[in-house]
């Protein structure tokens, strides 16, 4: 009998093993992610640029908010034709932002503070002036990094209309992934074609090699201290893949395994925005972006342009003529899918997409009904710095460095509001002479205005954070479960649900009462948190009803 049963037993615990493994380090479950664009967060130096030093004297501020895991935009040595997601250098901290040493002093204050340090990993593509780039432009096509890029093998073609034609003694053009000065790392094709021998294939050294750098890169980071990746447009990495994108999932599994064995603390999370293949693909966490280049099942909730600026209807704004139904959809579907396996995270905006501080919401009630939904739904927040004060998207944001792609992204750029002193505290430099004008506004918000007023954004976000924290039914255990009809908009409502214990979010942003009806949920013991006058909860015959009154939201506790 005890013989028989043992097989079953190493099954159970290998499959119980496999499923922790999948969801990576227990510490993830509680993360959340406030997202820092280096060159705008904090000056140390007076150069009127962001750097390290700046974000390490801030730590207390991100913690006292509640976050507890930051990702940094690229921080390596850089031309920055494209706000340092053009790289010269993996290994080496900009200038500007500092050193090596600055950056692991950075990663072991915030460790004794409890908070982890995610770098972003741009894999895709390195800088024009990267000096690999520059040695595989040789015409010696035998030189260590002469394979380390895609080039055709003729001056007088231009294979798709991503080549681009090259004044390098090589013959032949290169690919490049995103602007011309960004040409793509080779990883392969998936499928070569025959007549196109420059085509290199996945097991080709020269693919080999690249992939082989990219573990280096992490692996020197991890040793350092750092927590994980934020890897740049994670799904492109091997070209005319399939619409599985099946030869790239293959390379980032790998990359996990690798992971899993050698770091197992630490985490990759993906621009990529379909969860159903960037999770099963090895990423712990997968971002869902919405600013509708693409991804527009999820992007009439916040967005208020479209890619080509054209106004756009969202969920969020108080007009109230959003709809919700191909969110519900999609994302009920996308977590089903995954949750055995990893996370989503849909962040508030980021240094592509606009802040929520835009067109139809603008007032702090606007913004507290919009940031009750991001950080109450069982994804791993993430949040871009400023937003938990409400900082403006600033239109006419000067383009720089790059930062013009399809929309102006300086926009989302501005230095963070920190006080009333010069620079709104951001750096003791020249006006003239800081990164990105400030917002102009004189009642601009900042940090030191809300920190102790017990009405602001900012409190409000804290309070959130802090009943997160608290309650796992809140959190990334909890269940998550759409509780009104999705063809009748507003208000939203949705249960969370852990253990016996049950909350129910009624959101509002528009700026008309709404109802909603649906089976009864139990009733109320208490409303723990909200904005705005609370919603009326009522049942009459096994009919629940919900009475959400103008630009509110209300986290109601069941019985
Ligand atoms: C996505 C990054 O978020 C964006 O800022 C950058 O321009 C492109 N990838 C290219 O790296």
């Amino acid at each position: 009998m005890k013989k028989s049963l043992f097989p079953f037993f190493v099954i159970t615990l290998l499959c119980a093993t496999a499923a922790y493994a999948q969801r990576g380090p227990e510490w993830l479950k509680n993360a959340v992610i406030y997202h820092i664009y280096p060159s705008s967060f904090q000056d140390s130096d007076g150069d009127g640029i962001g750097d390290l030093e700046g974000i390490r004297s801030r730590l207390d501020y991100v913690k006292a908010c509640g976050f507890n895991t930051i990702w940094l935009s690229p921080v390596f040595e850089s031309p920055f034709e494209d706000g340092g997601y053009d790289i010269t250098d993996y290994y080496k901290v900009d200038p500007r932002f500092g050193t090596n040493t600055q950056l692991v002093e950075l990663i072991r204050d915030a460790h004794a503070k409890g908070i982890r340090i995610c770098l972003d990993l741009v894999a895709g593509h390195t800088s024009d002036k990267h000096p690999w780039f520059r040695q595989s432009r040789s015409a010696d096509t035998n030189l260590q990094y002469s394979d380390y890029y895609i080039w055709s093998d003729s001056k007088s073609s231009l294979p798709t209309k991503k080549f681009v034609k090259s004044d390098a003694p090589r013959n032949g053009n290169f690919l490049k992934n995103y602007f011309e000065v960004q040409p793509a790392l080779n990883y392969g094709y998936a499928h070569p074609d025959p007549d196109e021998p420059w085509q290199q294939g996945y097991d080709d050294p020269g693919p080999r090699a690249v992939r082989q750098e990219i573990r280096n890169i992490m692996a020197f980071w991890m040793d350092k201290g750092v927590d994980g990746f934020r890897c740049d447009m994670a799904m492109s990495l091997v070209k005319n893949d399939d619409r599985n994108h099946t030869a790239t999932v293959r390379l980032w599994h790998e990359m996990r395994e690798w992971i899993d064995a050698r770091y197992p603390e630490c985490i990759l999370i993906s621009e990529w925005s379909q969860p159903g293949e960037a999770i099963p693909a090895g990423f712990h966490v997968d971002l869902i972006i919405h600013n509708g280049a693409g991804y527009d099942m999820y992007s009439p909730l916040v967005c208020n342009t479209d890619d080509k600026n054209r106004p756009t209807v969202c969920y969020f704004d108080r007009a109230g003529e959003g709809q919700i139904r191909s969110f519900v959809d999609r994302y009920t579907k996308e977590r089903h899918a995954t949750r055995e396996q990893g996370y989503l995270s849909m962040p508030t905006c980021s240094h592509d997409i606009w802040r929520l501080n835009r067109n139809q919401r603008n007032t702090p009630e606007e913004l507290k009904v919009t940031m009750t939904f991001f950080l109450l739904m069982p994804w791993i927040p993430t949040v871009y710095y400023g937003e938990e004060i409400g900082m403006r998207n600033i239109e006419d944001a000067p383009i720089k460095e790059g930062s013009f792609a399809r929309r102006n992204r300086s926009s989302c750029r501005t230095p963070m509001q920190w006080d009333t002193t010069p620079n709104a505290g951001f750096s003791t430099a020249d006006a003239t002479n800081i990164f990105l004008p400030v917002d102009p506004d004189p009642a601009r918000p900042t940090v030191a205005a809300q920190t102790d007023d017990p009405h602001s954004l900012l409190s409000y976000a804290r309070g959130l954070l802090a009943l997160r924290a608290a309650t796992p039914a809140l959190g990334t255990s909890g269940d998550w479960r759409y509780v009104s009809d999705p063809n009748h908009p507003y208000p939203m409502v949705y249960a969370r649900e852990y253990a016996g214990e049950k909350y129910i979010v009624v959101l509002n942003p528009s700026a008309q009462r709404a109802t909603a009806q649906f089976p009864e949920e139990g009733a109320v013991a208490d409303i723990v948190y909200g904005s705005g006058v609370p919603a009326r909860y009522t049942v009459r015959k096994d009919l629940a009803s919900v009475k959400a009154e103008p630009v509110s939201a209300t986290v109601l506790r069941m019985k």
